[in-house]
């Protein structure tokens, strides 16, 4: 078993700590935070063993630790890193993808055509695959989560009831994947181009249905009468990979694609209902595509597209060294609003997928795949993820914790209580979790795996109706979570395949006023993390997803990454970005010298910031000046 974390009143202890070491911050646009808390941060929990030391050094006070300030301007239109880095823009919407693609013309002016050779927009989880192991040379898939249709079009979406079928094919072509080929050529990163390697995936490219759902009823429509072939990826929000080298795309909010117009029917389909499809939809392009209309209509075959949201929320594998290969939607991983598919791999070769699905009050899962993965048997590791044990997470009071296991027969999920088969459960994972009484959290959005310790840590960005919707619990002990925490927890004699964890709360976001947003940080406070990351010197690095407009987050100023030491908890901001934005995507390449972050949904002219231009969604690169590891 692994150690075990005490749970007596851990979140009081770490407020009365966090009062006793409320530190005083001064903050300057021109300078750096001092202050220094080591004496408190080393009373934490040093359970994490060995990992770098953080190495953000000050400029001004020589304080060690010291990161980048609050910056709160409303105009701020830029990314700012510590000094002795850079950070240069790599990779925005719009830049060729395609061989052949057209610059960006910067007026909204391309054609669906065009969009779908280019860059699409709000750049998201991504990763970088090394080729022939190098840390110069490699494949960077980043996600498009979705789209700034205002920004997408020469003068924004046309009014009207019923939209242009070449915006919305437009708007389909600004989602998916992008695959470039990248390469540091005397000491310069470059995208190559032409590339062998060089795609884009999107809203209408064909995709593989496999796995115990693919070609069961409910995943049947008109268009698809076998129910093992699906057009395009929505939303794809943060991801995952696995070791025999491909991406794991994952679905977030694709119910918001779809209509069901007919409220009687809605409301009879938990397929539906149960992931919030609803009588309209964010883009409306179901009033020119009928794909997207999921009212069920009895004079056509499988009832129209009333099952085409039920192709949506699962995982999408995609290799990204074929070019050629089809990606496939893997149905054992179940069907969720989910965030992503963190890799945990034993050295036995036995692994899990972990993965949250970010909404209020939903759950953490894994996927543990019933073969082990074979390093030299790439045909052994091709459809891994076709077969495997779903599982959710409860997370006991006393900071134990049990996976339940969705499956066909046990914990109740039998016809008696309304779930007919393996594939009826995976299509209402939600469902079957609700009936196993999984724990509603806090939105849980990414998760990462400390590459020593096997630990696990998962972001809960908030809750606004913890307390009120979802009842306290020890996981989630903040009513009115506007801030969101950080929780960890350690398999089970470290093994992927466990049934059982021991956990913890990390860290709360907040700050020190009332006693739900009182967080327990040290040192650099943030709010809402979302992205988490471990490189593989064990620094855990976070990003945050607040609106930078609300009263409740003003004292955090804009979005930002920051940089956090498992061992002793501290943190240290490293990266603040444009007004509007999100920060979020972050891979490293293999040794330690490049570190790719996304700016998404900048609000201003960034990456230009000439006060005119349209923003970029863009990946940025982060180096050392001296050549060294980002970070140390
Ligand atoms: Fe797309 Fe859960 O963030
Ligand atoms: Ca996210
Ligand atoms: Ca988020």
């Amino acid at each position: 078993m692994a150690s075990h974390f005490s749970k007596k009143n851990l979140m009081q202890i770490q407020m009365e700590r966090r009062d006793f070491c409320q530190q005083s911050v001064t903050v300057s646009l021109l300078g750096f935070i001092g202050g220094s808390l080591t004496g408190c941060v080393r009373s934490q929990v040093d359970r994490e063993g060995v990992s770098h030391p953080l190495g953000i050094k000050s400029i001004k006070t020589k304080l060690p630790g010291v990161g980048v300030p609050v910056i709160k301007d409303p105009q701020f239109d830029s990314v700012v890193v510590p000094k002795g880095y850079q950070a240069k823009v790599f990779f925005s919407w719009g830049d060729p993808v395609e061989n052949h693609a057209p610059l960006w013309k910067g007026d909204g002016t391309e054609t669906w055509q065009e969009q779908q050779l280019q860059a699409g927009q709000n750049h998201d989880g991504m990763h970088f695959f090394s080729i022939d192991h190098e840390s110069n040379h490699g494949l960077l898939v980043v996600n498009h989560e979705y789209i700034n249709p205002s920004h997408l079009h020469p003068n924004g979406p046309v009014k009207g009831k019923k939209r242009s079928l070449d915006e919305i094919k437009k708007e389909q072509a600004a989602h998916g994947i992008s695959i470039i080929e990248i390469k540091k050529r005397d000491g310069i990163w470059n995208i190559i181009s032409p590339s062998t390697f060089a795609r884009r995936i999107h809203g209408n490219t064909e995709m593989e249905i496999r796995g115990p759902a693919a070609g069961v009823e409910a995943m049947k429509t008109a268009d698809d009468p076998h129910g093992h072939r699906v057009l395009g990826t929505f939303n794809n929000c943060a991801m995952g990979y696995t070791p025999w080298g491909t991406y794991l795309a994952c679905e977030e909010n694709f119910p918001n694609y779809f209509v069901n117009t007919n409220p009687s029917d809605r409301k009879s389909r938990r397929e539906h209902h149960r992931y919030g499809i609803k009588k309209r939809s964010q883009y409306g392009w179901e009033t020119s595509d009928p794909r997207f209309d999921a009212t069920a209509d009895p004079s056509k075959p499988f009832g129209g597209q009333v099952n085409e949201p039920n192709r949506f929320g699962w995982v999408v594998e995609i290799d990204p060294f074929d070019r050629r290969s089809k990606p496939i939607k893997r149905t054992a991983m179940g069907r969720l609003v989910r965030e992503c598919a963190t890799p945990f791999v034993a050295p036995n070769g036995d692994l899990a997928f972990y993965m949250g699905d970010d909404s209020k009050g939903e759950y953490v899962y894994k996927f543990v795949p019933s073969s082990r993965y074979k390093p030299n048997d790439q045909e052994s590791n091709k459809h891994l993820l076709d077969s495997g044990a779903l599982l959710v997470a409860v997370f006991h009071d006393d900071g134990t914790g049990t996976w339940k296991e969705l499956a066909f027969g046990h914990h109740g999920l039998t016809p008696e209580n309304g779930f007919r088969s393996q594939a009826d459960i995976l299509i209402n994972a939600r469902s079957a979790a609700d009936h196993v009484a999984a724990t509603p959290m806090d939105r849980p959005e990414w998760v990462a795996v400390h590459p020593q310790t096997k630990s696990i840590y998962v972001t809960l960005t908030n809750n606004t109706q913890r307390g009120v919707n979802h009842q306290l619990n020890q996981a989630n002990p903040r009513s009115n979570n506007q801030h969101g925490h950080i929780l960890r927890f350690s398999e089970q004699d470290n093994q992927p395949s466990a049934r059982s964890f021991s956990w913890e709360i990390y860290l709360f976001g907040g700050h020190s006023e009332k006693k739900n947003t009182h967080g327990d940080i040290h040192d650099d406070i943030f709010s809402c993390p979302d992205g988490l990351y471990f490189d593989s010197d064990g620094r855990l690095w976070i990003q945050t997803d607040f609106d930078d407009n609300s009263h409740e987050h003003a004292r955090f100023g804009l979005n930002q990454m920051l940089v956090s030491d498992p061992r002793t908890k501290s943190v240290r901001r490293f990266l603040v970005g444009p007004k509007g934005c999100e920060i979020t995507g972050i891979t490293k390449v293999p040794d330690g010298t490049a570190l790719f972050v996304n700016v998404q949904h900048p609000g201003l002219s960034f990456p230009a910031s000439d006060g005119k231009s349209r923003p970029r969604s863009s990946t940025i690169l982060i180096t050392k000046d001296d050549g060294g590891v980002v970070g140390t």
